[in-house]
């Protein structure tokens, strides 16, 4: 059931629903994901970051997920998140990604903006490539970021005729935003800029994406997909539902420990007891995406 993103997130815009896309970094997230999909019975993206580069070869992650995905009865896609370099992009597509992004709004240190020119320069070699092997392509044009003021509004968030010029001038098939959200948690209450969503929809027909869904509220979330937003990208509450089952265990294990060896007995070490609750907590964090996203049921 592996599939394009492309012929997930295209019904999803069509039909007001959006298709999570989650962030896997080890056989515990990738099941996580795979089961909350098969329970919710919603299609899905699964998707590998370039910074997760420096923890482990993707071709081992790579190889675990296509391991789970044989046993899926659901639709999913296997996705490259924030690409930042031509290189990383074709190892990528080498390995077998049926999706990914090229992150152009960015330099490869992940920090500096590239002008518009780089952006598009770049997001169409990659777009060619990826393209030739019937990839689907997601770019993003504007600067993720949290906005608190209007005068942040203004310099941040993506205009419609940014957007209606980077269609023009690339051929992606999915266009990221910067309509408010950032990666991570936000300080306070984040403000969605669902006018812009709302302006840049009319205008551009393909699935749009919101990235750092975590910690958008519902209400927000469910608002942006009915204007047009299609994917939508979640790191961070998996992380935090790992860390709230893994900190839980570990003080019932230095509790248990302290009763063991209280009564002179032999402590039992076991980390399938850390991380199958860890699990556990990362699926229920998934599902709940999903059917706030509408995805829930779709498959
Ligand atoms: P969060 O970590 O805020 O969920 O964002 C994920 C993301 O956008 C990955 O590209």
């Amino acid at each position: 059931m592996l599939v394009t993103s492309k012929e997930l997130t295209a019904p999803a815009r069509a039909r007001g629903y959006a298709v999570g896309a989650f962030n896997a970094v080890n056989m515990e997230s990738a099941q996580a994901i795979f089961r909350a999909a098969e329970e919710t019975r919603s299609p899905f993206i699964i998707q590998i970051t370039q910074t997760t580069l420096a923890y482990t070869d993707p071709e081992e992650l790579f190889a675990l997920i296509v391991a789970l995905g044989k046993k899926a009865t659901i639709p999913f896609a296997i996705h490259l998140d924030h690409g930042r370099s031509f290189e990383v992009c074709m190892r990528f597509l080498r390995l077998g990604v049926t999706s990914l992004m090229i992150d152009g709004s960015l330099q490869e240190d992940g920090k500096s903006p590239r002008s518009y020119q780089e952006n598009i320069d770049i997001t169409r070699r990659v777009s060619a490539a990826a393209h030739a092997m019937g990839v689907t392509v997601e770019g993003e044009i504007g600067r993720l970021g949290q906005v608190t003021t209007e005068k942040e509004a203004a310099e941040h968030l993506t205009t419609p005729e940014e957007a209606v010029r980077f269609l023009r001038d690339t051929d992606v098939d999915m266009m990221a935003l910067a309509i408010g959200t950032t990666h991570g948690l936000f300080k306070g209450r984040p403000r969605i800029a669902h006018d812009r969503i709302e302006q840049i929809a009319a205008q551009a027909p393909i699935p749009l994406v919101m990235h750092g869904g975590t910690g958008v509220p519902d209400e927000d979330v469910r608002k942006a997909v009915s204007l047009g937003i299609a994917k939508i990208n979640i790191d961070t509450q998996i992380r935090v539902a790992f860390y709230d089952a893994v900190i839980e265990r570990v003080h019932a294990v230095e509790k248990e420990f302290a009763e063991t060896d209280a009564a002179g007995g032999v402590r039992k070490y076991d980390v399938r007891k850390i991380l199958a609750p860890s699990r556990d907590s990362m699926q229920k964090a998934v599902m709940d995406r999903m059917v706030v996203f509408g995805s829930a049921g779709k498959a």
